[in-house]
């Protein structure tokens, strides 16, 4: 059975065969349907529910799930997202998927036509959880579900039968990195809610506020405090510092004010903004918050925030194609490629940032100085398109790595409930062991998870299609979150790259 470790810690590899110099390519016009991949994109959020799924469920293949979750705690802890493949509710991840799904649909959503009732929907999935794990003050609840016990068994979320353990931190077990995302993720979702349902966006905001000072005063890693139960699956390799300058970055946009502005600059390099700046992850957030911050700076707002900016620029040099840069590569298909597994979470969260910050440039004229050169923001857009192009289907391989997009997709992904019958064709439970026999099958599988996207193909551009190969036929939520926003504008913008 599969022991799903989706990150490796990242190797301190250098790469020293030369960059091939790959230029965008031509903004050919464009042959891809950027709408119907939206849609898609969204309706993936719809099969990875737990919980009790709601009459407009789209997704009929799946079922109400994990029913009792929280209740040896004595807390509601029902409803959220399946990460992946498997069944765990891991809320470090699940908190950063809902953070970039808000951030697609408060930089995007204007774009999102007729798909603008789901995004927000998919956003409310997750923080309707959110606001069940922050119930209690001074407790954070991070994850459900047993994660060794879970990744031995290959079932459907609606037969469950392994430990639903609830972890959590508190004082006296710290969890800055989860707790500062989860703040970061109400504060977000807070915008995408404020004109659109006033008392809800107040809660998240009054909670995100609460939660992150829960974060700062008791500071600690999650993967310290629960070291057994997290890792290795969501263990933070980062620190939890720049969580806390996400969350106080997302506060600061929800809130306007000051303090957090303050907390950003007077702890800019105690908790050292300038690290580690091309990463963007569910486990580390520099990029991110050099990125978000700079929408203030571009706009005249905050000079005084103007070393983010640099951090941003030179974030964003290294990701251009030719650029020598040890960490980043490109695949000779035109892969934006970084060590580890699960490539693609890499390729749609960058991808989503060229884009957030290409518009941000446009709004106030300016380039990115890049050395000798300066990279115009139809570049960076140009670049994003292209990256987008290529999960869609223009890539060696011919197909597309989203399932059910285009004619030719992953027919095995790794993913138990899409893998095994469905609940509605073959009622009888289906135990732990007995899935095996789906996981091992070289068939595809039963159910289509629409809209999911896969880790993707390998450096040489090479994909199997093989259920075991998780670190390239496994979705996770994630990897889709960042889409959302991205085909979002390319749909609405069929010219503007
Ligand atoms: C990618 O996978 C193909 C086929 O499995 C293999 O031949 C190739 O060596 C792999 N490339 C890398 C860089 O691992």
């Amino acid at each position: 059975m599969p022991t799903t470790i989706r990150r490796t810690r990242r190797l301190l590899l250098l790469l020293l065969f030369p960059l091939l110099a790959l230029a965008a390519p031509p903004s050919a016009a464009s042959r891809h349907d950027y709408g119907d991949a939206l849609r898609k994109s969204i309706l993936f959020f719809e099969g990875q529910r737990s919980g009790r799924l709601p009459p407009n469920q789209r997704v009929r293949w799946r079922h109400d799930s994990a029913l009792h979750d929280g209740s040896g705690e004595g807390v509601d802890l029902t409803g959220g997202y399946y990460d992946a493949g498997d069944n765990v509710k891991f809320g470090f991840p699940m908190a950063f998927t809902a953070t970039l799904l808000a951030w697609s649909v408060i930089d995007f959503g204007k774009s999102m036509g007729p798909e603008l009732g789901n995004a927000i929907s998919a956003v409310q999935w997750a923080t309707d959880y959110l606001m069940k794990a922050t119930s209690v003050p001074g407790v954070v609840y991070v994850q459900v579900g047993d994660a060794f016990r879970d990744h031995g068994c290959w079932e459907r979320p609606e037969d469950m039968d392994t430990p639903r353990t609830t972890y959590k931190v508190d004082a006296s077990r710290p969890g800055s990195d989860v707790a500062g995302e989860t703040a970061a993720a109400l504060a977000a979702a807070s915008i995408v809610f404020r004109g659109r349902d006033p008392s809800y966006s107040a809660r998240l905001l009054d909670r995100a506020i609460s939660v992150f000072e829960f974060a700062d005063r008791h500071r600690g890693a999650y993967s310290s405090s629960l070291r057994s139960a997290v890792c290795p699956f969501y263990c933070d390799f980062d620190g939890y510092q720049d969580e806390l300058l996400w969350g106080a970055a997302w506060l600061h946009k929800a809130s306007r004010r000051r303090e957090y502005r303050e907390y950003i600059k007077n702890n800019e390099h105690i908790l050292g903004a300038d690290d580690s700046i091309n990463e963007f992850g569910w486990d580390n957030k520099h990029a991110g918050i050099n990125v978000l911050i700079s929408k203030e700076v571009l706009m005249g707002n905050a000079q005084y925030l103007e070393s983010f900016k640099l951090n941003a620029d030179n974030f964003i040099c290294s990701l251009l194609p030719g650029i020598f840069h040890p960490q980043i590569q490109y695949s000779p298909g035109g892969l934006l490629f970084k060590v580890g597994g699960s490539n693609m979470q890499h390729v749609t969260s960058l991808s989503f940032l060229l884009l957030a910050y290409s518009n941000y440039l446009s709004h106030s004229n300016q380039h990115v100085p890049c050395g000798s050169h300066s990279a115009s923001p139809s570049l960076l857009r140009r670049i994003a398109k292209s990256q987008v192009d290529y999960i869609l289907g223009d890539n060696p391989m011919r197909m597309s790595y989203m399932v059910g997009y285009g004619s030719k997709y992953p027919m095995r992904i790794h993913h138990r409930a899409s893998s095994i019958p469905s609940v509605g064709t073959h009622p009888a439970h289906i135990g732990c062991k007995a899935g095996s026999k789906y996981y091992l099958s070289p068939k595809p599988n039963p159910n289509l998870l629409v809209g999911a996207v896969v880790g993707g193909p390998n450096l040489s551009d090479a994909f199997p299609d093989s259920r075991p190969v998780f670190q390239q036929s496994e979705p996770t939520t994630y990897i889709n979150a960042p889409l959302v926003g991205l085909f979002a504008f390319f749909w609405a913008h069929p010219g503007n790259v």
